[in-house]
């Protein structure tokens, strides 16, 4: 890790693209990846390559990359078997007039792994597959409205998205809003609008950027379960963040009840385009219902990648790798920043950990800690969650934890501690 140490870091190029960027391309990088939402002059914009753990942006600087690209990446960047097979299948062609074989593969191997799914859709991005899994619970009850929780994400489209521009009032007059864990809420809602509620759209747990992940609280689950049975309402469980990092039924023994439907994506290969939604028997009519396409969500590559991907995941101790190495970055981070007079809580799964400091409404001091640790090459994200994957080394989590040491103190020198 020494190499990464003793980097002088330049931003320049990256700045230079994005000047360049900001020309012929509305805000130069839009969404998520844009500077605003990092730290703008404080980390990289551009990425060059990656391998394994770690990355290089545009100006050769090296990380450690613990946001894995927002999550996709778990197995490591460039894994060997993943890209062999996936080179293998591009060799034959990449976008065809038919689906190949590897749709069918994979279908039949989602609806193995994963407990009550009976079968599955394939698209690219995970917006795809939550729009369509609202507009599947509509179909099957006749009913207009759906429920999902304040601050949760579940894509970019109009229905959900958290921002209004484009949107028209009447494309999220069918969504209603409880607060995480408030069963009692979803009670009121379901009261309040009785028969008309199609389904309830959830994550595993609460993931929301810029605040501490919240745990399902253990009679959440059980209680919207409970409650759609009740009132003829469809279960969406929107894996799409934790996926496969928690287990190979994803996220299901967490929950500890069956969904309906089921939406995957990010993970499931190793960072190749593809997106997933999984459902019940009782589903599949209204599924057929709704058109569903895309000229490239036939593609077989990230097909091949994702049956590759699913296979090492559980030929290995992927799983275990990378909770026991976020529970050591987790807890080691608590540690250091008690050493140094700091109050910081860690939460969500260990695999997806996030850090807030306590007393930090405006997350400025995440965003000087964030900035230190860019600073020594350890890409953590200040205001969303982070990832591990199986690529990770303890040497990766050691050398965090030291540089975690001088971002503390700094700080908390920084803050007038
Ligand atoms: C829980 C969840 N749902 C849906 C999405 C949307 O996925 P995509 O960005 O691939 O459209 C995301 C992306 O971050 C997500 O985290």
């Amino acid at each position: 890790m020494a190499d990464i140490t003793s980097q002088s870091r330049s931003y320049q190029k990256s700045i230079d693209l994005f000047v360049r960027a900001a020309q012929v391309i509305p805000e130069g990088i839009y969404g998520h990846k844009n500077p605003a939402f990092l730290l703008p002059g404080a980390c990289p914009y551009y990425a060059a390559r990656a391998e394994g753990g770690h990355y290089w942006d545009v100006d050769g600087n090296e990380y450690v990359d613990f946001l894995c690209s927002y999550g996709p990446i778990i197995l490591g960047h460039n894994h060997p078997e993943v890209e062999e097979a996936a080179a293998r299948q591009a060799a034959d062609g990449l976008c065809f007039n038919h689906p190949g074989a590897a749709m069918v593969q994979l279908a039949e191997r989602l609806v193995a792994l994963i407990p009550g799914m009976d079968w599955a859709v394939m698209a690219k991005n995970g917006s795809d597959v939550t729009t369509w899994a609202v507009r599947v619970a509509r179909e099957h009850t006749g009913r207009a409205l759906v429920v999902m929780v304040r601050g949760a994400y579940h894509g970019a489209h109009a229905w959900c998205s958290a921002y209004p521009g484009g949107v028209l009032p009447e494309e999220r007059a069918g969504v209603l809003q409880i607060g995480w864990n408030r069963l009692d809420e979803l009670e009121r809602l379901v009261q309040e609008h009785r028969g008309e509620v199609a389904g309830v759209i959830l994550t595993p747990y609460h993931h929301p950027t810029c605040s501490a992940q919240l745990m399902p609280a253990d009679s959440f689950w059980p209680g919207v379960r409970a409650l759609c049975d009740r009132e003829g309402m469809v279960l969406i469980l929107d894996d799409i963040r934790a996926g496969f990092r928690l287990g190979m039924q994803g996220s299901l023994p967490l929950i500890g009840v069956q969904p309906d439907l089921i939406c995957h994506a990010k993970a499931m290969a190793n960072g190749h385009p593809i997106a997933v939604a999984l459902g019940s028997e009782a589903l599949r009519a209204a599924a057929e219902a709704v058109f569903l396409s895309g000229t490239f969500w036939f593609t077989p590559v990230a097909m091949v990648a994702a049956l590759t991907t699913l296979r090492i995941l559980e030929q290995t101790d992927a799983v275990a790798h990378m909770a026991r190495l976020g529970t050591r970055l987790g807890e080691g981070m608590q540690e250091g920043a008690r050493a140094h007079g700091l109050r910081v809580t860690v939460s969500g799964p260990p695999a997806l950990p996030y850090m807030t400091f306590d007393d930090d409404p405006d997350l400025y001091h995440m965003q000087v800690f964030c900035r230190e640790m860019i600073a020594r090459g350890v890409f953590l994200h200040p205001h969303h969650n982070w990832f591990i994957c199986a690529a990770h080394t303890d040497a990766d989590v050691d050398y965090a934890l030291e540089t975690a040491e001088t971002a503390f103190e700094l700080t908390r020198r920084e803050l007038g501690g």
